[in-house]
């Protein structure tokens, strides 16, 4: 199994160009289910995640064209099957993102229940609600979603009594092949499900109120052919930001959207960072002393959940009191136990995490990575240990991080991955 090991205590500084958003790909690839013919893709990122997903249409019998650049041609013309098999699933959470395009489009869906996961629960339960509200026949048998609707989806008024970011995404790619209107109350207003409009809207839907809680998709006959560039990954810019804001030195983030970042980097400027936005790229300069922030997790455009594991490491380091609080996910400080290994003073107190931190408190130790975000946080903790830090479980970091010790090496960093 692959490992990492981090040699402590390297400023960071130079370029990076950010990847393609993972949760805007996911969607985006499931999206190709809804159409005749080819949806074009490009700024694909690299990670197993993707992989995974290119898979799961690959088993339903999708013709897939991939260039070495990650440019990617899909066909879904002639599906054999409608199924989204366990194996592939299991490994994915986000794989139930196909059933509103297999439902919508075919009429009917086997989607495997995902099943346990390292963050909570995470249960399915508003997709399913979404397809019962626009006219399908939904039951859980076998370990199986099995959906239909022979006459096809029709319009509904669908409220989400928790915002759920793929959950609003399955029913908007349902609701534009549905026939007459339907009405998206308390949806996910995170870039990702924007990029999915546009790229939906490109094909001939009809959607309007993009961005805001209220979405109206007015359905289609069928969609068309169409290219998609997939936008750039927030969370990665904001995690490679993170590091250098705790390593010290100075970067330039090149292909991201500081627009979608407003909550993370107005933190890492409170945290002493110094931050300057160009269009399309971030530049971040860190040679003063950290200091804490306090967080709190919420919806886009608030502060997301998938940066919080990356504040908690930034917080260790940082002299001074603060305080860490997940609204989002039961379950998801996993790394705090491994942060405490590293000499990191934590304590939680249900979904509140207290954090005293002190300038060069943490020391190496091996870690366990447990999810992607939990492993990313050890990686930037690794970053500033005293000594060697080895990481196990890298697996979690590549499903999100593309090559992730070659960018921060190129920056100066001393990453090794191993496999032992
Ligand atoms: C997406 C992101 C993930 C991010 C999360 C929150 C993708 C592929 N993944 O995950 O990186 O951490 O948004 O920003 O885009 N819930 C239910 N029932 C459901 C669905 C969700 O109770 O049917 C709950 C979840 O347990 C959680 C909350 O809703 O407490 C929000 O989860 P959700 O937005 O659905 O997360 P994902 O879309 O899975």
């Amino acid at each position: 199994m692959d490992k990492l090991i981090i040699e402590g205590g390297h400023s960071l500084s130079g370029y990076l160009k950010a990847s393609g958003a993972k949760n805007s790909a996911l969607p985006i690839l499931a999206s190709s289910l809804l159409l005749e013919g080819k949806l074009t893709l490009s700024n694909i990122p690299h990670l197993k995640d993707v992989t995974t997903m290119i898979e799961v249409l690959g088993s339903m019998g999708a013709h897939i064209i991939l260039d070495e650049d990650m440019n990617l041609e899909i066909d879904t013309s002639n599906l054999q099957n409608q199924i989204a098999r366990y194996e592939l699933v299991k490994t994915m959470r986000a794989s139930v993102l196909v059933l509103g395009p297999l439902l919508t489009k075919f009429g009917k869906a086997e989607v495997a229940l995902p099943g346990g996961c390292a963050i909570g629960s995470r249960p399915v339960n508003l997709h399913l609600e979404c397809m019962k509200k626009l006219g399908a026949e939904v039951i859980t048998e076998g370990g199986y979603i099995k959906a239909k609707a022979e006459k096809g989806l029709k319009g509904a008024e669908i409220l989400f009594e928790t915002i759920s970011v793929t959950g609003t995404e399955n029913a908007i790619m349902a609701a534009v092949l549905a026939e007459g209107e339907t009405l998206i109350k308390n949806a996910a207003r995170e870039p990702e499900v924007s990029d999915l409009i546009d790229c939906l809207v490109s094909m001939g839907a009809d959607i309007n109120g993009k961005g805001t809680k209220e979405i109206i998709i007015k359905g289609v006959k069928e969609l068309k052919p169409t290219s998609h560039q997939v936008m750039p990954d927030r969370i990665e810019t904001a995690t490679y930001l993170t590091a250098v804001a705790m390593t010290g030195g100075e970067v330039t983030i090149k292909n991201s959207m500081p627009k979608t970042l407003e909550s993370v980097l107005s933190k890492l400027t409170e945290a002493g960072a110094e931050i300057k936005l160009e269009k399309d790229a971030i530049h971040l300069k860190m040679d003063k002393d950290l200091k804490p922030v306090d967080i709190s997790t919420a919806p886009y455009p608030l502060f997301p959940t998938d940066m919080q594991a990356q504040f908690i490491s930034l917080n260790t380091i940082a002299n001074g009191k603060s305080s860490v609080v997940e609204t989002i996910f039961e379950n998801r400080f996993m790394h705090v136990q491994e942060l405490i290994r590293m000499g990191g003073e934590i304590s939680l107190s249900g979904n509140t995490a207290i954090i005293n931190g002190k300038t060069n408190s943490l020391h190496s130790a091996p870690v366990m990575a447990t999810d992607l975000r939990a492993s990313a946080s050890l990686v930037l903790a690794g970053l500033v240990a005293k000594g060697e830090t080895k990481i196990d479980r890298i697996y979690h970091i590549d499903r999100g991080y593309e090559r992730i010790e070659e960018k921060l090496n190129a920056l100066g960093a001393n990453i090794e991955r191993v496999n032992a």
